[in-house]
């Protein structure tokens, strides 16, 4: 079981239970740990789109001896007028646990502070610990033990990379970012890196931090949301597109959480090359998330 009841960002788990998730998650994949939750049902609310995070948690439910319903905004009175705080008391009350995929992550601490259920973060705009937990199995999967993977994140400092910053302090990844000098890291999340153990060398030019890398990682340069920015955004990140010639010289394995946007963050040849670990990543978020729920369901 773990300490924490809600699961917001990956460092609300510690670095031991975080080994502890990940080898549950590895041992459920391969077939050696047959724990099941019969009657068990987690509510997923999402405002924004999903394909991965969906689909994951609702196999994934569904494999274990459960049930996922899907609550988009329009389908519950949430979306007409009813509070979030009203609507996460009922939700806490009905299911075993509540995963959401929200954009203020403001909002996901107010349903933790009304919700009797466990709360799930599934992406807010700050932070996606679910996908960090399958990227660090990704890792050790492919790449080899965390102590000895040197990793760089090389696009924008958003969700997924602040999330993916947490975890590879946690793990002992020594990781290198990349970002644009206005799309860096929150401080915040930097300064949080500091105390688990580990900052990450911090740059604006994505030939050093892929200097040297096991594992290269991006993310779309305009996330959910922030499609007005596009125009801006797109200039900014002129040089930080992984493609052949940006990872000429380097045998980096490459990392995305998907969707990706072919010919922006990544080009679809380094996409689909042979150094690619994205649909291992993708795959993984179902093993991954099973091995979440069991640990902290108790199970
Ligand atoms: N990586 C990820 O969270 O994908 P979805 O947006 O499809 O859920
Ligand atoms: N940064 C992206 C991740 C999608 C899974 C977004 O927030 O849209």
């Amino acid at each position: 079981m773990l300490e924490t009841t809600h699961f917001i960002d990956i460092d609300d788990i510690s670095a031991s239970e975080l080994d502890r998730v990940l080898s549950r998650a590895a041992a459920i994949k391969a077939g050696d740990d047959e724990t099941r939750l019969p009657r068990t049902t987690l509510a997923m609310l999402f405002e924004k789109p999903s394909t991965r995070t969906r689909v994951s948690f609702e196999t994934g439910m569904t494999q274990l001896g459960g049930h996922a319903l899907f609550l988009g905004p329009e389908d519950i009175q949430l979306g007409h007028g009813e509070p979030l705080s009203d609507t996460a008391r009922v939700l806490g009350r009905y299911g075993d646990a509540i995963m959401a995929r929200l954009f203020d992550h403001g909002d996901l601490l107010e349903i933790t502070e009304h919700s009797t259920a466990p709360v799930i973060n599934g992406l807010t705009d700050d932070a996606h610990p679910c996908q960090t937990l399958a990227d660090l199995l990704t890792i050790r999967e492919h790449v080899g033990a965390f102590e000895n993977v040197q990793a760089a994140w090389v696009g924008d400092g958003n969700n997924v990379g602040q999330s993916f910053v947490l975890g590879c302090a946690m793990a002992g990844i020594d990781l290198t970012v990349a970002t644009p000098p206005d799309y860096d890291m929150d401080d915040e999340v930097l300064a949080k890196a500091e105390r688990l153990g580990r900052a990450p060398t911090v740059t604006t030019d994505p030939e050093t931090a892929l200097d040297g890398a096991d594992v290269v990682y991006t993310d779309v340069w305009i996330s959910m949301g922030q499609e007005g920015q596009r125009h801006e955004k797109l200039q900014s990140f002129e040089g930080f597109q992984l493609n052949e010639s940006l990872l000429a010289g380097t045998d980096a394995q490459v990392m995305h959480c998907l969707p990706a946007h072919r010919g922006e963050e990544i080009t679809g040849d380094v996409l689909e090359g042979e150094q690619s670990l994205v649909w291992e990543q993708a795959e993984n978020r179902l093993h991954a998330q099973k091995g979440l729920i069991v640990e902290l369901l108790d199970a």
